[in-house]
């Protein structure tokens, strides 16, 4: 299965989910390979260059935009699961990485400027899955917030907003589960661990129903 982590908005998460996600299933025992396709920053593959080899391998590989369906495609043969690490913008990589997944990932922070680009990007996803129903694939979205702050209005807010407009798309889903402002999100990644390997019990715990939940849905994916 391809899942996508994706959305026009820069530094919305996009690297700390794909990264939290792959280490999550990787000690579950899966077999994850990460795509990064983001060119110009190539986040996904400086984390693995700080990863110690006494953690579970994880293989990141860069994939020009041109080849990324046929090459992602090609990997999710090899691997139980690639992830695919988006780029911040409104563009045609974007459009390739919803065209090449079974599912996309699409992060949240608790802001007005993530809640803009996520009503701006749905038309945008709805258009590229429309080409790719006809072609007889599927995609399917799921909103992830990301960064929440406690128990913070803005929060609250964004969390309302982001589940109403779901609402109006059957094609558009949110995970149950939601992950929190922690340093330890960046400081993990500095030492090129994911959070499950790092000492934060809440956010292990965060992480692990995170990890669950995409097994529901690599699961639904093997049925359909
Ligand atoms: N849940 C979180 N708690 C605390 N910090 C976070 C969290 N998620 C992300 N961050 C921090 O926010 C910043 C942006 O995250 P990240 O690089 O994952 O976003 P991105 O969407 O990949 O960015 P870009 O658009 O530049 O690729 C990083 O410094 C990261 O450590
Ligand atoms: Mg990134």
């Amino acid at each position: 299965m391809i899942i996508g982590i994706t959305t026009t908005k820069g530094g919305a998460g996009k690297t700390t989910v794909t990264i939290n996600i792959a280490t999550g299933l990787a000690n579950k025992g899966y077999d994850v390979c990460i795509v990064d396709a983001d060119e110009g920053q190539f986040s996904a593959l400086k984390w693995a260059s700080y990863r110690e080899d006494e953690y579970k391998h994880i293989q990141v590989v860069r994939v020009q935009a041109e080849k990324l369906n046929r090459e992602a495609l090609e990997l999710s043969k090899r691997y139980d699961i690639v992830l695919i690490d988006g780029r911040p913008t409104l563009s045609e990589v974007g459009d390739r990485i919803v065209m090449a997944s079974d599912a996309i990932i699409i992060p949240i922070m608790p802001s007005a400027f993530d809640l803009e680009s996520f009503q701006e990007y749905i038309p945008r996803y709805q258009q590229v899955r429309s080409l790719k129903v006809d072609i007889g694939g599927d995609v399917k979205a799921y909103a992830l917030l990301n960064g929440l702050v406690g128990s913070s209005n803005i929060s609250a807010e964004v969390m309302e907003a982001v589940t109403q407009i779901a609402d109006m798309h059957d094609d558009v889903h949110v995970m149950k589960t939601s992950l929190k402002r922690r340093v330890i999100y960046s400081s993990s990644i500095t030492n090129g661990l994911g959070v499950v390997e790092d000492t934060d019990k809440k956010a292990i715990a965060e992480v692990e129903a995170l990890t669950d939940e995409i097994i529901e849905i690599i699961n639904q994916n093997k049925r359909s």
